[in-house]
């Protein structure tokens, strides 16, 4: 018989219709009389039953879970209706029932709440993938995909390919590389992402760029993080920063409403990158809860407190309610921030426990003042020679007290956008300094000056800001973008001052500045983690439950097995050997 309906379908109104389902077998029950099978498809689930005097009762009776079914028979009113299933009002008198398979036992049961380790889970991700919380995860990613093309469309936007297989687009990250086999001993690069391509697209005159780009990137991975994963990547020409953060806007405001029907506030409010170190310690501050940072350098200067007095920057964060905190509790966040890098947390309550007595009750009284410090807060400080870690770990501490103490409603979204990052960032690493974000973003027009030594000859490029904007959600980065530069002068200057040779210049992005001799449109773009936004609307923190098959934290596919070695006469073909690993 041919499939009607799908399980998950039947409602009363089908009452007394004969359909035919098709489904896995979710749970079977011989309850002696009679015999339930519920059947599960992408849809829900349906209830079917075997009457005591069905000639198909010995049939069933040999049904085990996750068999592959089809069975027809007529819909009908439930005796025992079930209200937490939306097919709960009735179920299938079956009169005819065909196994189109047998399946041998799973490894774990097909349902939600299992505690299954998720490297098995992995291991057996398409029967994993059975279970309703993903494919209603899949379901919202197909959802978000669709609205995100219907929107971009209807702005004039074009959907472009661009190469796999291409040249290293530096996006701070290590390449994936991919050796020739018809040119022995060179490499091709797998994407980081399309940019180069997309900014050559608008040399080409398409004018409205956007693709559903997969990103390659060989770096650490977190719970946010996938060695390959998907962006909404967009570029436009002629715009200016106002127009890209316009028509985001209105992208995420029909996708959140399209899937979930969340109506986001409108416009989405900016915030200065400065002013996001400066309040929050993050430049992806989460807006859903205060807890902001207060900087004390003034105020302890020449304080008396050694731990203090020594220091080029304090910082702190006041803990409303904090003073609830138990000793233990407060070594623990002691040894959270000690992680970060810094020597030491100072602390304060209201019962002058912590380090009230290493200060005069003067300047106590205006760190309490500043801070908004009351009975029943607890006062964590920090002290550093250097501003940024300061603040960065108060950042962090301000998350942890927030978790710690259940401050975070999950229900919220606090959409902003992060705005004016620095062009630059010193690398301890490298010691010298590098691209923020990538070295085709603009100077902001104010900054350009910042690029060139000042009439005394000192040259501070620290202070010079990009035209490049992130929007954050929850803590979340969610995409980055920018203002590119159009003008083949301030593009040398910026890989000249990035330490790039004229010949590494030439070698590495010679055909852009080719391209860009050519007649460049100004232009901008940016970069969506479309996966971060399905984990937004998922309501998940994993961003393995939003992709259909992805890599554990350490890059590999417990599944297929990748990576695996490649065989010898495939490293011959491709001109490769491989040498010995010490030991
Ligand atoms: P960027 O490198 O900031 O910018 O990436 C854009 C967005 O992609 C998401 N993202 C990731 N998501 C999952 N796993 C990863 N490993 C990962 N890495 C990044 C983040 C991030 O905000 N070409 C520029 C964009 C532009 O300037 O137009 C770019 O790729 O949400
Ligand atoms: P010490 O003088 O090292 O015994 O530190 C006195 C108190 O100040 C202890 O509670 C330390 O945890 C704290 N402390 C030490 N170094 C720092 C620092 N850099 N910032 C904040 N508190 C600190």
């Amino acid at each position: 018989m041919k499939r009607t309906h799908h399980c998950g379908e039947l409602r009363p109104g089908h009452i007394g219709q004969r359909v035919t389902l098709c489904g896995w077998v979710q749970k079977h029950r011989d309850l002696g009389g009679l015999i339930f099978i519920d059947l599960r498809d992408r849809e829900g689930i349906c209830q079917c039953v075997f009457d005591e005097n069905s000639p198909l009762r010995g049939q069933a009776g040999q049904v085990r879970s996750e068999w592959c079914l089809s069975v027809t028979g007529t819909v009908r009113e439930r005796s025992a209706k079930n209200k937490n299933i939306p097919t709960g009002e009735i179920e299938l008198d079956i009169t005819e029932l065909s196994v189109l398979s047998r399946a041998q036992t799973t490894p774990f049961e097909i349902e939600d709440e299992i505690k299954t380790s998720e490297l098995l889970r992995l291991e057996y991700r398409y029967l994993d993938l059975r279970r309703p919380a993903l494919q209603k995860n899949l379901i919202v990613r197909h959802k978000a995909m669709q609205s995100v093309r219907r929107f971009l469309d209807a702005q004039g936007f074009l959907e472009v390919e661009t190469p796999i297989l291409t040249a290293s687009t530096p996006e701070g990250s290590r390449d994936y590389l991919v050796p020739s086999r018809l040119h022995a001993g060179s490499f091709y690069a797998l994407p980081q992402s399309p940019q180069q391509y997309k900014q050559l697209l608008m040399v080409s005159g398409i004018d409205r760029y956007f693709q559903l780009a997969r990103c390659l990137r060989d770096e650490d991975l977190r719970a946010d993080r996938q060695p390959e994963f998907t962006q909404i990547d967009l570029e436009m020409s002629f715009v200016e920063v106002d127009d890209i953060l316009s028509i985001c806007e209105r992208m995420i405001a029909a996708l959140f409403l399209d899937v979930s029907g969340k109506e986001i506030p409108m416009p989405i409010p900016r915030m200065p990158w400065r002013e996001a170190m400066e309040r929050f310690g993050s430049d992806k501050p989460d807006l859903r809860f205060g807890l902001e940072l207060k900087n004390l350098t003034g105020l302890t200067r020449n304080c008396g407190f050694g731990v203090f007095d020594g220091a080029k920057s304090v910082g702190a964060i006041n803990v409303s309610g904090g003073g609830k905190m138990s000793r233990r509790e407060i070594d623990s966040l002691t040894a959270f921030v000690k992680g970060l890098g810094v020597k030491g947390l100072a602390w304060h309550k209201h019962d002058s426990s912590g380090f009230s007595k290493f200060l005069s009750e003067d300047t106590l009284n205006k760190i309490c003042e500043e801070t908004n410090f009351s009975e029943g807060d607890l006062l964590l400080c920090i002290a550093d020679e250097s501003d940024r870690l300061v603040k960065t770990s108060l950042g962090a501490l301000r998350l942890e007290c927030a978790s710690r103490l259940d401050l975070i409603d999950y229900d919220r979204l606090e959409f902003v956008w992060i705005t004016e990052f620095p062009l630059f960032e010193y690398s301890e690493e490298e010691g010298r300094f590098v691209a923020q974000h990538h070295p085709f973003c603009s100077p902001m027009q104010e900054d350009i000056a910042l690029l060139e030594p000042d009439e005394n000859g000192v040259l501070d490029i620290s202070l010079a800001r990009a035209r490049a904007y992130d929007m954050v959600c929850n803590g979340y980065e969610l995409s980055s973008g920018s203002i590119r530069i159009h003008q083949s002068d301030v593009q040398e200057k910026m890989f000249s001052l990035l330490g790039l040779s004229e010949e590494e210049m030439e070698a590495r992005f010679g055909h852009l500045l080719k391209a860009f001799s050519y007649g460049v449109p100004p232009h901008g773009g940016i970069g969506f983690g479309f996966d971060r936004l399905v984990m937004l609307l998922c309501k998940t923190s994993n961003i393995r439950d939003v992709v259909a098959f992805p890599k554990t934290q350490s890059a590999v596919c417990p599944m297929t097995g990748c990576p695996s070695p490649a065989n010898a006469a495939q490293l011959e073909e491709l001109g490769l050997s491989l040498s010995k690993k010490d030991g």
